[in-house]
């Protein structure tokens, strides 16, 4: 089969293209361990205080897990539960959150923890607070008349 030079360099282009860009992803996912939110987890949104971990929201002491708080979040018009609290410096800290009513944001201004809450699902993040200093949670997904007032702050304490 004869095949155009222009063609040949075309297919090339795009087959390498092809395996370039599933390398990336093949690396981001099996070596650096990226996946994406956690929604497996899920929750009946009407029964989220009855829910654990939500029937006790803020901040737990856990064993024997990879990290070494649990911080427990509780979203609704217009408030997070807890509205604050207090993280000790270097803790690493497991966020669970979710949301009682409608779709909330939960960004944590000035650190990459930027989480969609959804009701019926659950949302994860690990993260460690290695800089003392007060932390401003704000909603970044319009949710109502309300949605500027929501916030709620976490206080990095040594
Ligand atoms: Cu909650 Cu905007």
């Amino acid at each position: 089969m004869h095949m155009h030079k222009f063609e040949k360099i075309w297919l090339i282009f795009g087959i390498t293209c092809l395996i370039f860009f599933l390398s990336v992803v093949g690396v981001s996912a099996f070596y650096l361990g990226n996946k994406p939110p956690s929604c497996l987890t899920t929750v009946n949104s009407e029964k989220v205080d009855k829910t654990k971990p939500f029937d006790k929201p803020g901040l737990h002491k856990v064993e024997g897990k990879d990290w070494d708080y649990e911080l427990v979040y509780v979203a609704q018009a217009f408030s997070y539960n807890p509205a604050q609290v207090k993280v000790p410096l270097g803790a690493k800290v497991r966020v669970i959150a979710t949301t009682k009513d409608v779709v909330h944001g939960f960004e944590v201004a000035g650190t990459n923890i930027n989480m969609m809450l959804e009701p019926g699902y659950v949302s994860e993040y690990t993260t460690t607070f290695d800089k003392a200093g007060e932390y401003l949670i704000v909603c970044n997904e319009y949710c109502g008349a309300g949605h500027h007032l929501m916030s709620s702050k976490i206080e990095v304490v040594e």
